[in-house]
C-alpha cells in the first residue's frame, strides 16, 4: 500500500527547522520557527515556570486523565487573562474555555466545531497569514478564502482594501483575525481600525475567530488584547484560540485554549457539549503538565508578578533586536529602508526578501527564514546580528 505514496512536501515552517538541524555549518542561524531566544541564543525555561514545577512536584498526587475540556482552574484563568477579569462577558457567564494541545489544537477544535456542528462552510484568512492556517482549516473540511491585508510595499496595512474585501464576504462565513502581533507581517490594525473591522464583520453577519497566540509579546498583556475587546463590544458570538507557547515559553508542553463567547450562559454551555464531543473524537482529553504550570502561576499573585516581568523582559529584548537590526543594516551600508521593522509588533518581521533571496540566505549563508520572507526577530541576538545583516546585504546585492 505505502509504496504508491510520493513524499509530501516539507512543512513550510517546521520543515525548515528540520533542515536547520541537519546543516553542518558552524555559523548556521535559525530564524524560521517562531521561538524566542535569549541573548545567549537559548530558549529559556522561565523562573516562574520552574517555581510552579517545583510546587507541582511536591504536591501532585496523581496522573489521572483530565476531563475532556482540561483542567478546571486553567479554564477559569484563561478568559480572565484574555479579556480582563471584570469584562461583562465574564460577569454574565457567557464564555466557556477548553484546554487544547497548543494554539494549533485550539484552531483545529474550533474548525471542527464550526464545520461539523454549525455547518459553517468557509473560513476567511488574511493574505498573508500564518502558513499553517489553510492546512488546519482545510483539514477540518472548511473551504479557505482570503481577504486583503498588506499593501504593495509589504510594510503596512492596506486598510481600504481590507475593508473592501471584508465587505464581499457572504453572511454566515467565519473570519480568522489575528488579535495582535500579526503572523507573518508584524503589522496590526490601530484601535480605530479594529472598531471599523468589527463593524463590517457585524454588518456582514460573519463569525469572528480570533487567533491570539502572542498576548504580551507585542505591547503588553492588556494592550495586546485591546483589539479583541473592541470586537467583543460589537459581537455577542466569537471564538478565541490562544496559546501559552510564546508568552510562557512553554512551546513543547503544548498549552493552548479555545474560548467561546456566546449570546447567553445557556448557549455557551450547550456549545461546550458540542466542543467536548468534537475533542473526544480527536485526542480524547488534553495533556496535563503545561496547563497545571500555567494554572499554578496564574493562581498565585507572586508567581504572576514574576511571570509578567519575565514576559516584559522577552518583549523588551525583541524590540531591542528590531532596533539593532535596522541600525546594523544601515551600518552595513544596505540602501533599502528597513526602518519599518521597528514599527512592527511581535516576533516576526516581513522582510520583503524574495523567495530566491531567502534560498540564497540558506544555501550560501546557512541562515534560515520562512519562504515568504518572514524573519523571526526573536531569534536574533547581539552576537549573530552582524552575520545576519552581512548576509542580507550580500543577497540583496546578488
Ligand atoms: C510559527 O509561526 O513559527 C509558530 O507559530 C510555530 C508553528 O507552529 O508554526
Amino acid at each position: 500500500m505505502f509504496k504508491s505514496l510520493q513524499p509530501a512536501p516539507p512543512d513550510p515552517i517546521l520543515g525548515l527547522t528540520e533542515s536547520f538541524k541537519k546543516d553542518p555549518s558552524p555559523d548556521k542561524i535559525n530564524l524560521s520557527t517562531g521561538v524566542y531566544k535569549d541573548e545567549r541564543g537559548n530558549t529559556p525555561v522561565l523562573n516562574c515556570v520552574k517555581a510552579a514545577e517545583q510546587r507541582l512536584f511536591e504536591t501532585e498526587e496523581e496522573k489521572g486523565y483530565l476531563g475532556i475540556d482540561g483542567l478546571t482552574e486553567y479554564a477559569q484563568s484563561v478568559p480572565e487573562l484574555l479579556i480582563g477579569r471584570d469584562h461583562e462577558v465574564l460577569q454574565q457567564n457567557r464564555t466557556v474555555t477548553v484546554q487544547t494541545p497548543g494554539g494549533t489544537g485550539a484552531l483545529r477544535v474550533a474548525a471542527d466545531f464550526l464545520s461539523q456542528r454549525l455547518s459553517v462552510r468557509r473560513m476567511w484568512i488574511s493574505q498573508p497569514t500564518w502558513a499553517n492556517h489553510t492546512n488546519v482549516f482545510q483539514a477540518a473540511g472548511l473551504q479557505v478564502e482570503s481577504y486583503a491585508y498588506m499593501d504593495s510595499t509589504g510594510t503596512s496595512l492596506d486598510f481600504p482594501a481590507l475593508l473592501e474585501s471584508l465587505n464581499q464576504i457572504p453572511a454566515g462565513d467565519a473570519i480568522c483575525l489575528h488579535a495582535a502581533c500579526h503572523n507573518p507581517t508584524g503589522i496590526d490594525p490601530t484601535l480605530e481600525q479594529w472598531r471599523e473591522i468589527g463593524e463590517v464583520v457585524r454588518n456582514r453577519e460573519l463569525l469572528p475567530l480570533v487567533d491570539f497566540a502572542y498576548q504580551g509579546i507585542g505591547r503588553g498583556l492588556v494592550e495586546d488584547s485591546a483589539g479583541l475587546r473592541e470586537l467583543l463590544a460589537l459581537h455577542r458570538n466569537l471564538l478565541i484560540c490562544s496559546s501559552f507557547s510564546k508568552n510562557f515559553s512553554l512551546y513543547g508542553e503544548r498549552v493552548g485554549a479555545l474560548t467561546l463567547v456566546a449570546d447567553s450562559e445557556v448557549a455557551a454551555q450547550t456549545a461546550l457539549t458540542h466542543v467536548k464531543s468534537t475533542i473526544r473524537a480527536n485526542y480524547s482529553n488534553p495533556p496535563k503538565h503545561g496547563a497545571a504550570i500555567v494554572a499554578c502561576v496564574l493562581a498565585d499573585a507572586e508567581l504572576t508578578g514574576q511571570w509578567e516581568s519575565e514576559l516584559a523582559a522577552m518583549r523588551d529584548r525583541i524590540n531591542e533586536m528590531r532596533r539593532l537590526f535596522a541600525e546594523t543594516l544601515i551600518a552595513e551600508g544596505v540602501e533599502r529602508d528597513f526602518s519599518f521593522v521597528t514599527r512592527q509588533q511581535g516576533m516576526f518581521s516581513f522582510s520583503g526578501l524574495t523567495p530566491i533571496q531567502v534560498d540564497e540566505l540558506r544555501s550560501k549563508h546557512s541562515i534560515y527564514i520562512v519562504g515568504s520572507g518572514r524573519i523571526n526577530v526573536a531569534g536574533m541576538t547581539a552576537s549573530n546580528m552582524g552575520h545576519i545583516c552581512a548576509a542580507i546585504k550580500a543577497v540583496l546585492n546578488e
